[in-house]
């Protein structure tokens, strides 16, 4: 990517996308092109028709999708794949249309089958049924790797699906009604903290195995794939099965239980977890192999611990200056 490329970050304000941003500024890649949600509404085809031709963008990183936790994602299955599906076929076509040289695309390893073998390899994908909670969600991110795949087979363009492991940092959701298993840890352990509680129920067993990558390790993974020579870049588009993807991950998981202590002891909490065996638990485990990645020579850098730690300050300083009022549920989802 040239200094100077025009870059649309598209979900700049969301987990990934203002990891992504804060990276390529950093970089010192100035000409990027954002839009929040309310100027533009990526599932309605004209806007977005009429804004890549006017911003003419060379390169997408596509991080604007409907996210959300286990609750969320069983509650609104039919908003999920509407707006996933919506949301990808406008940005693909648009940005095959207007000749954009590289796009990444970012999906989640939802997308693998629920009892697939672990670690889980890019190759697994289309194997084996999937878990049943985010079936709608993962079913809009595989119709997405496959558009990547078919517009790259029949319109030769380079478009890369990236599937990353479980994320979290600054800028997370903290909303206990939609939150990832991590910041609605943060969010319960914290309001115990605060409120002197002696205990926190955490949904499920603890046993689920999980994978945890910071934020911004997955904007340095991103990026470091989008700026690879053009003769790598096109190696990885013919990926497994003809699957232009990559896992990005950081190789290691934990219990739930194992997380839910490294929060309480970085927020402080010293009462006791009880694990509530009556909620779902959700896939065993979910660990990605990123043997593709790592023969980039990609590692991450961020330990779970020094992770959550700046996590916890954000979601600490995000508290403070909104002033907001602590959440009144009391139940974290796996
Ligand atoms: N979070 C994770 O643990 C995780 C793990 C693996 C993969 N990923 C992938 O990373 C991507 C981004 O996830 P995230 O966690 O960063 O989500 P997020 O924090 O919810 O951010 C999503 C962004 O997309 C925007 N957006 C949603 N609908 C839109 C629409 N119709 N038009 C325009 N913008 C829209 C949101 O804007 P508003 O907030 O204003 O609606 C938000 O800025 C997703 O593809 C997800 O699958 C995330």
């Amino acid at each position: 990517m040239e200094r100077d490329a025009r870059i649309y970050v598209a979900g700049h304000r969301g987990l990934a996308g203002s990891a992504l941003k804060r990276r390529l500024e950093g970089d010192g890649y100035l000409n990027l092109v954002t839009r929040t949600h309310a100027e533009l509404d990526l599932t309605d085809q004209r806007t977005v028709r009429a804004f890549f031709e006017k911003e003419k963008p060379h390169y997408v990183f596509m991080a604007a999708a409907k996210v959300g936790g286990i609750l969320a994602n069983n509650d609104h299955p039919a908003e999920f794949i509407q707006s996933n599906l919506a949301i990808q076929a406008n940005v693909l076509h648009e940005a095959w249309r207007n000749g954009v040289k590289r796009l990444l695309f970012l999906g989640s390893s939802c997308i693998y089958p629920r009892d697939c073998m672990q670690p889980i390899k890019e190759e697994y994908l289309l194997t084996g049924p999937l878990e049943l909670t985010n079936r709608a969600y993962a079913v809009a991110k595989i119709a997405g790797v496959e558009m990547c795949c078919s517009y790259n087979r029949q319109y030769g363009t380079r478009y890369l699906a990236a599937m990353p492991t479980n994320l979290y940092g600054p800028g997370d959701n903290y909303d206990l009604a939609s939150s990832h298993v991590l910041p609605a840890l943060v969010r319960k352990t914290h309001e115990a903290r605060a409120r002197g509680l002696d205990r926190v129920v955490v949904w499920g067993t603890g046993k689920p195995r999980r994978e945890f990558l910071y934020s911004d390790d997955m904007a340095d993974a991103c990026v470091t794939l989008m700026k690879l020579p053009d003769g790598e870049f096109d190696e990885l588009l013919r990926g497994p099965n003809d699957f232009p993807l990559i896992n990005i991950g950081c190789g290691e998981d934990r219990t739930i239980a194992e997380l839910a202590r490294a929060v309480a002891s970085v927020v402080g909490f010293r009462g006791r977890l009880e694990f509530d065996a009556s909620k779902p638990d959700g896939t065993p485990r979910k660990l990605l192999d990123i043997g593709r990645l790592k023969a980039l020579g990609w590692s991450p850098r961020i330990g779970l611990e020094t992770g959550i730690a700046a996590a916890y300050k954000d979601f600490l300083a995000r508290e403070t200056g909104a002033g907001k009022k602590t959440n009144e549920t009391f139940e974290a989802k796996t």
